[in-house]
């Protein structure tokens, strides 16, 4: 897989993401996305709604705002818990997240395990092995057992919200600033991650309003109206693509983290106790789509959490093996009914809902699938792009699945001359209705070809002299970039052939 450096400026020089106000200096962990991002952001968004809720009678759709009532914020918790630890270097007066801190502490520790490992491969070369090696090496042992106890206290100090504790953990560990080298740092306290903003004119703590930290809430005020408007029966979804905003207190890796960014949220509603019985099939469904993807280098893997929020009785994350390591890409919570009864208590309406079955009424129990359509993008990216070797050169090709690609398909006459760029030009205007199309006639066909590799475009249609004769072209394959000819008119057939997901 590429680093992410060259991800980062792929992406620029290619028109898909650029960082926001660049001219003027940018703004921190915020991005836009640029003519072929938007694009492949668009068809992966149509994607999952496609497999959400038009291929699942059971799931419905909405588009709730971003603005709510403040109260919704008071009655998920988030105006009290959601926040992150953080703490400053007085030094170099920059601000970091004390957990975060303190997991690169880990992974420095973990390094020196890994040069321990190979020094033993170089020592004992065929006769190497790790297992035994770890379990018998000192230096491993005691690294291992540091970690061990770094990673008890963490998580113990997170789970009782003990920021004494987590400011201990970074002095006992000596951990020191990256940029002033000192350990002169202040108390770890809490920072709320809501951006905040005023309703109308006056200032007052009763228009305060936030910026949604997550979709979800917006689904879960909406309960009623939808299952009422849409006829539907438990168990049933909830579907949404929209933006949220957190405040991240670290907000760098590009679009991994960023402060303004989009999520695909389905809330499934189920009858208590019937809870855990969804969340395993959510769970497995969830995975099979990513993976049914089929991305070139797409790893991915479950991380089960130990440590559940109060309102969960099981989550896990789907991880994928991004350049930095595997992260978290998309998380499955069952979140008991938390939420909508935290609403019924707040808003003082009633939020149950009548089982005509069992003939009882209940508050509905949740599973949620969260996915950061962001994340997901970088995930695509990372798993698609490669560079590779052509006759003493290096081509790099995102290997994107077609029917996600920006461009489906790129007309281009070999030269513009005697008559070549009319005939392509008739041919793009007879497919582009059809599909995604670019008309590009500039440069050298090798270096069109290389351009649409770089963007991704699974088709290439070349015209040439013998296409105003014979009515065909050359159909070049981007992976194989084999060559075909084919007659214009079953074009769209072998496209569309081609494009099916
Ligand atoms: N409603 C549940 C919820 O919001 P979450 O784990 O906080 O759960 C869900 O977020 C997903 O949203 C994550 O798995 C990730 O893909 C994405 N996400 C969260 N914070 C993000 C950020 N700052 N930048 C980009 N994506 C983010």
């Amino acid at each position: 897989m590429l680093d992410l450096k060259k991800i980062i400026s792929h992406s620029k020089e290619y028109g898909f993401i650029f960082p926001s106000s660049e001219i003027y200096d940018g703004l921190s962990a915020i991005y836009d996305y640029g003519p072929f991002g938007v694009e492949l952001k668009n068809n992966i968004k149509n994607y999952w709604w496609k497999s959400m809720v038009q291929e699942n009678e059971n799931i419905v759709g909405l588009d709730s705002s971003i603005f709510m009532h403040p109260r919704i914020w008071k009655a998920s918790g988030h105006v009290d818990a959601f926040s992150d630890p953080l703490v400053d270097n007085k030094d170099s007066k920059k601000r970091y997240r004390a957990d975060t801190l303190i997991e690169d502490h880990v992974i420095k520790i973990q390094k020196k395990i890994d040069k321990e490992i190979l020094k033993g491969e170089k020592r004992f070369g065929d006769d190497f092995n790790n297992e035994k090696f770890q379990q018998t090496n000192t230096k491993i042992i005691k690294y291992n057992k540091e970690i061990k106890a770094i990673k008890q206290k963490l998580n113990s100090s997170l789970q009782q919200d003990n920021l004494i504790g987590l400011s201990e953990l970074i002095d006992q560990l000596d951990i020191k600033c990256p940029i002033s080298g000192t350990n002169n740092w202040t108390d770890v306290r809490k920072f709320n991650l809501m951006f905040d903003t005023q309703l109308g004119a006056i200032s007052d703590v009763a228009s305060k309003l936030y910026l949604r930290p997550e979709t979800a809430q917006g689904i879960f005020v909406n309960f009623l109206n939808v299952q009422k408007s849409a006829r539907k029966k438990i168990p049933f979804g909830i579907a949404q693509i929209g933006k949220a905003f957190r405040n991240e207190i670290v907000a760098r890796q590009f679009i991994f983290r960023m402060r303004e960014f989009e999520q695909m949220e389905m809330q499934f509603f189920v009858k208590p106790g019937d809870e855990i019985k969804w969340y395993s099939f959510w769970k497995q469904q969830r995975m099979e789509w990513h993976k049914k993807l089929n991305l070139q280098l797409g790893e991915y893997q479950f991380h089960d959490h130990q440590n559940l929020a109060h309102y969960a009785n099981a989550a896990c994350d789907i991880e994928f093996n991004f350049p930095i390591g595997f992260k978290e890409l998309e998380g499955i919570h069952s979140r008991t009914n938390y939420d909508l009864s935290q609403h019924q208590i707040f808003s003082k309406k009633k939020l149950s809902y009548y089982d005509t079955e069992i003939q009882e009424s209940y508050l509905p129990y949740v599973v949620e699938t969260s996915v950061g359509l962001d994340r997901l993008f970088l995930s695509i990216l990372c798993g698609s792009l490669v560079e590779e070797p052509v006759n003493n050169e290096k081509r790099i090709v995102l290997k994107i699945p077609p029917f996600l690609s920006p461009i489906s398909v790129a007309v281009l006459p070999l030269i513009k001359k005697d008559g070549l760029s009319n005939k392509a030009r008739s041919i793009f205007n007879y497919l582009r209705s059809k599909f995604r199309c670019q008309f590009e006639d500039k440069d050298s066909i090798g270096k069109r070809y290389r351009r649409q590799d770089a963007i991704g475009t699974p088709i290439c249609l070349t015209i040439d002299h013998d296409t105003i004769s014979d009515d065909m072209v050359t159909l070049r394959n981007r992976d194989t970039m084999l060559q075909e000819r084919v007659a214009i008119k079953n074009l769209p057939k072998i496209i569309r052939g081609k494009l099916d997901i």
